[in-house]
């Protein structure tokens, strides 16, 4: 990465969307857990594609089509280089986190578990990385364990030696906490996991932008994120595999592309990563998550995290303080995310008022209902920060959250 000082004006003005008023009021947009807005880059490479480029990729034998190719699998080597992992055939596309995990359940789960295997996850995942796992299961007859959370919103470290066994096969567990901003200690685990000969599946969708990722590092198994929450377009995601175990994986979706040759005899299948990419995918999506890849790497990661780090305590120390608020996840090791209620206001009220002073936050269970279970109650009113937030933006929350409040009390 080079070395560009963090120009937070500079930065803003990459990001349209953000200037604009919305219900008569500045916008002030702190939603980024659920996306984030779009440079300037991102939305012209979008709009660069269908107006110069668009053709469909590996199959024509012309001009366009081979340009459409070279900037598609640009996109792979660079998502490689991104994530640091050892081969461009380790990096499959996908149309987000979602997608990817059922991939790897419908792909890997369905070859590897059989009765009795056990799946460890934690009691902070989002439903994404529940639900596939439950339905493996119980086609299985297979187990879900859980890691449980503290009060602080961490792992409960002490629990994890007496969850994993020799029947564990796969270990599926975020990076980051979507709810919490909570950043787990996966290589911890990861080695743990190992020892037993559990795979280790990594939901990367709440870190990727806020800290860099090594696949190899970690020695993760799988790793999946969205392209959409780190500032490139909707219906984008990345499922890295470790080669030897994407080879050996059975293809999921049957089409175009993902076949090597076809006749009502047989079928043989495509090499890696082509096996796993059936139909036509999201071109211009994937061209354009080159386009928000290349804006990350404009930035020194010590850069990203410190201003994250400084907003997050700013907002943290400016509403700590109100009276019967209740913040979830105070894990030292956070990225920006504030989650919190106040008694005896709903969540949604003051999302709603909060909304009416332009300021966008998201409210509810944020798909992850068995964490607010152990909580005791249905959800949260969740701010979450990014690149472009700023302290007069968390300034106008706070005031706007006062306000809220003591027209609900
Ligand atoms: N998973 C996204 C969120 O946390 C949608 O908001």
């Amino acid at each position: 990465m080079t070395n560009i000082s963090y120009d937070i004006e500079n930065i803003r003005k990459q990001f349209p969307v953000l200037h604009q008023q919305v219900n008569n009021r500045q916008l002030v947009y702190l939603d980024n857990a659920a996306t984030t807005q779009k440079p300037l880059s991102v939305i012209e490479a979008l709009d660069i594609f269908y107006k110069t480029t668009n053709a469909n990729i590996h199959r024509g034998a012309h001009y366009l089509a081979n340009k459409a190719t070279v900037q598609f699998e640009g996109t792979r080597e660079k998502i490689r280089s991104f994530i640091n992992a050892k081969e461009t055939a380790e990096i499959i596309f996908t149309s987000g986190t979602t997608d990817s995990i059922n991939l790897v359940a419908q792909t890997w789960g369905r070859k590897n578990i059989t009765t009795g295997d056990e799946i460890l996850l934690s009691m902070m995942e989002h439903h994404s990385n529940i639900v596939p796992w439950q339905m493996l299961a119980e086609e299985k007859g297979a187990v879900i364990k859980v890691i449980p959370v503290t009060e602080s919103g961490e792992w409960q470290i002490d629990a994890i030696d007496s969850l994993l066994n020799e029947r564990t096969k796969l270990v599926a567990v975020n990076h980051v906490s979507n709810s919490l901003g909570t950043i787990n200690p996966i290589k911890m685990l990861i080695d743990k996991a190992h020892s037993y000969g559990a795979k280790v599946l990594i939901d990367a969708a709440q870190s990727v932008s806020h800290f860099a990722t090594d696949v190899q590092e970690l020695d993760c198994d799988f790793m999946c994120f969205s392209g959409h929450k780190i500032y490139g377009p909707t219906g984008t995601g990345v499922l890295y595999g470790k080669y030897d175990l994407l080879e050996a994986m059975p293809p999921w979706r049957g089409g175009g592309e993902m076949i090597s040759s076809v006749s009502f005899e047989k079928t043989t299948y495509n090499s890696l990563p082509h096996k796993f990419e059936a139909g036509t995918p999201h071109i211009a999506g994937v061209i354009a998550l080159s386009s928000a890849i290349d804006f990350m790497n404009e930035f020194q990661w010590d850069d990203l995290i410190d201003h994250e780090k400084n907003i997050l305590a700013y907002a943290t120390s400016k509403i700590s303080h109100i009276e019967g608020l209740r913040i979830f996840g105070t894990s030292t090791e956070k990225t920006g995310v504030i989650s919190f209620d106040v008694e005896g206001i709903h969540p949604y009220d003051i999302g709603t008022l909060l909304d009416k002073q332009g300021i966008a936050v998201r409210t509810g269970h944020h798909c992850t209902e068995p964490l607010w279970s152990y909580y005791g109650v249905t959800g949260s009113v969740r701010a979450s920060f990014a690149i472009y937030t700023t302290t007069e933006e968390i300034d106008l929350f706070v005031d706007a959250l006062h306000k809220s409040i003591s027209m609900l009390r």
